[in-house]
């Protein structure tokens, strides 16, 4: 290649990302600070614990993106990224009552340092709050979206819970799971950012779409590494989709590809939900390929979101969102 004429394919790494809406998202974690204030001191320690324990903060991100993405210049976005972020934190601490976990962000969860009734009540409190945020922007439309968008989350992590133990659940079922529980974030997020842009209801569709796929995606990428990331840059421990008996696709993928007695072992180890036998499982996974296939089959939802973007207008914020595509899949925490 001659000399000035590299192209220019270098992809946004994460923090490039954040670098380019850093004021925006300063601007957010302020008024997410502002939000955790109560004169109830358990409230505020509970919250902070979770919230400034970290996190990679994709979801006000999108919202942020999508809306620079439409050329808006305004502030019409802030409050609608940090509502999204206290709901998504809402859901983590209900989440890691339910699944019994006990890291998140590399720290205890609040189930663990406290209890279970302080993570689901502080929980609430914070689900609440974003509402109350979100009543303040004073649109009916984003308000409607929001509500349809967390009753959708609910739904998926009931059904999840109706599939424990269960190594018969199909895989269009478990799509669905992960559609709702975290797809319906992701898209309320990116449609959040439409509607802040003020942009025509079908824009909002194509953003919703996007939104869903990337949550897909996002969520397979989490399942393929509950089974092979390294525990301390994820955060988390793992095993615990296993040890909560949740089969997710490498497991429903290495259920079928497995040989008999290897089959046998997945179907008892998701009925007992027995962490003892991650080891066996991480060895079954390999052998089948199953991870690579999880990786595929989120590579797929990638193209799906990536599609949806075609109709933004080229320029640094689409090639973040497209950047952050990627990163979805290929992240290790
Ligand atoms: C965790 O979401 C819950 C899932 C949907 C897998 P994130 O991986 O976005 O969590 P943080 O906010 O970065 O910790
Ligand atoms: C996270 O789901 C919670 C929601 C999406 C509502 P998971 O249970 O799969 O995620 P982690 O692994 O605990 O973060
Ligand atoms: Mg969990
Ligand atoms: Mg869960």
């Amino acid at each position: 290649m001659g000399k000035g004429r590299s192209i220019a394919i270098t992809v946004m790494n994460l923090n490039a990302i954040k670098a380019l809406i850093q004021d925006s998202l300063d601007d957010v974690e302020d008024v997410i600070d502002e939000q955790l204030n109560s004169p109830v001191s358990l409230i505020k320690e509970i919250s902070t614990h979770l919230i400034r324990s970290g996190g990679k903060r994709i979801r006000p991100m999108l919202v942020i993106l999508v809306y620079h993405a439409y050329g808006c210049e305004g502030r019409a976005d802030i409050m609608l990224a940090a509502a999204l972020e206290l709901i998504h934190a809402a859901t983590l601490l209900h989440d890691d009552v339910v699944d019994n976990s006990k890291m998140r962000r590399n720290e205890a969860t609040a189930s663990a340092i406290w209890d279970n009734s302080a993570a689901v009540l502080v929980g609430d409190f914070l689900y609440s709050r974003a509402f109350q945020l979100i009543v303040g922007v004073q649109d009916f439309s984003v308000l409607s979206m929001l509500a349809s968008s967390t009753n959708i989350v609910a739904t998926g992590e009931v059904l999840q819970l109706q599939n424990r133990h269960n190594p018969d659940i199909s895989e269009d079922n478990y799509i669905d799971v992960l559609r709702y529980k975290t797809g319906a974030l992701f898209s309320a997020a990116t449609q959040a950012g439409a509607i802040a842009a003020l942009r025509p209801e079908e824009e909002i569709k194509l953003m919703a779409e996007f939104g869903e796929a990337l949550g897909i995606a996002f969520q397979l990428a989490d399942d393929r590494l509950d089974y092979c990331a390294d525990p301390e840059t994820l955060g988390k421990n793992l095993g615990d989709d296993l040890a909560d008996g949740k089969i997710t696709m490498p497991l429903l993928h290495a259920l079928k590809n497995a040989n008999a007695n290897d089959k046998n072992f997945i179907r008892q180890a998701i009925m007992t939900g027995d962490r003892e036998s991650l080891p066996r499982l991480q060895q079954i996974i390999q052998a089948c390929d199953s991870l690579n296939y999880t990786s595929m089959l989120a590579k797929r939802y990638v193209e799906k979101a990536n599609n949806c973007l075609q109709i933004l207008q080229d320029g640094p914020y689409k090639e973040a969102l497209s950047a952050l595509t990627d990163l979805v899949v290929n992240r290790q925490a």
